[in-house]
């Protein structure tokens, strides 16, 4: 994880404070989630390079002919030491990862309904292992900072940037929370899959909005169910076998959260229910995935008895 590209644009963009989080003294205090683990395999990953990059559908990083047939066997057992691979697709070397989610479905949907990226620093929270990173370079964003505090998703990054010729993406293990607020310095803040699983829906919204320059937009992205505004799920348990659900709103409560937020102009710009064609066991994913949250004998619901994953994205601004 080479962070020292990243403090030349901590400083351009007045974002020095965030530099103590990738002092190696504050990667050292980090004990969960195997991080000593995950830094062994990241250094033990071939010394080469892409020869092509491409952060389309599919990020395809360098060509089957950039390395010779062993080391490619190589790295097939050395992407597979990352598995679970829940986002994607990548393309490494010719070796597809084809992910739990064909993220490309969701970005296909919301891209051409959020403002342009071109020359905006994008802040992505709970960005996992930078799939949607990837596609807002592509977008012409031109910083882009992950943070996720999973740890191993964290990595997976970082093994795929092992090969890039350092571009200006970079993913930090942190929580929102661990960020030193405010920053006020994000033309655009996404925060995709990530509302849900906070017990403090409103702290994160302004939390999100303490990252954001005035004028700055929020892409929000969250589960949601069908109901009133004001009304909004608490799972007993679990929701679609996810421990971690804590409110699932119905669009007009997450409408009404951004309001009480004071985030303006909020819009709509996507609903979808989530399919098998999107969110499937893979062999790069091979544990129980959607197939195994919905109810047999009625799609339509969880095996909890709940409705059925839909989600939702919002756009709105920061006055
Ligand atoms: C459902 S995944 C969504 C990943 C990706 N944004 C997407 O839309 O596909 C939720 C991600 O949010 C991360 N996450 C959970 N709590 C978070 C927090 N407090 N701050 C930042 N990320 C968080 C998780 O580790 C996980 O990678």
């Amino acid at each position: 994880m080479n962070f020292a590209p990243l403090l030349h644009y901590l400083e351009d963009y007045g974002l020095m404070a965030l530099a103590p989080l990738v002092e190696e003294s504050s990667l050292e205090q980090i004990k969960h989630g195997d991080f000593k683990k995950w830094r062994e395999h990241l250094s033990g990953l071939p010394a080469i390079s892409a020869s092509t990059v491409s952060y389309s559908d599919t990020i395809r990083i360098g060509l089957d002919t950039d390395c010779d047939a062993a080391t490619r066997a190589q790295l097939v057992q050395q992407l597979r030491e990352f598995i679970p691979w829940r986002k994607g697709p990548f393309n490494v070397f010719g070796i597809e990862v084809d992910s739990e989610w064909q993220c490309n479905l969701k970005w296909d949907r919301l891209q051409k309904r959020i403002g342009s990226l071109k020359g905006q620093a994008v802040l992505d929270v709970g960005c996992g292992n930078g799939y949607f990173g990837f596609r807002i370079l592509e977008a012409g964003a031109e910083l882009v900072i992950g943070i996720d505090p999973h740890i191993h998703y964290v990595a997976q990054f970082w093994a795929l940037k092992h090969f890039l010729p350092d571009p200006p993406i970079f993913v930090l293990p942190v929580a929102l929370e661990g960020l030193p607020l405010p920053l006020e310095k994000f033309d655009t803040v996404f925060s995709m899959g990530v509302l849900y699983h906070r017990s403090s829906p409103i702290d994160h919204l302004m939390q999100l909005k303490q990252c954001l320059k005035p004028g700055g937009q929020l892409v929000l992205e969250t589960l949601y169910v069908d109901g009133l505004e004001g009304y909004s799920l608490t799972p007993a348990a679990r929701y679609a076998r996810m421990p971690n659900v804590w409110f699932v709103p119905s669009i007009a409560t997450a409408l009404q959260w951004l309001q009480r937020c004071n985030f303006v102009e909020a819009e709509v710009i996507d609903q979808s229910r989530t399919t098998l064609h999107e969110q499937r066991q893979t062999p790069w994913m091979p544990f129980e995935s959607l197939g195994d949250a919905l109810d047999s004998s009625d799609q339509e619901k969880t095996i909890e008895g709940l409705p059925a994953p839909s989600r939702v994205v919002i756009v709105a601004r920061r006055p």
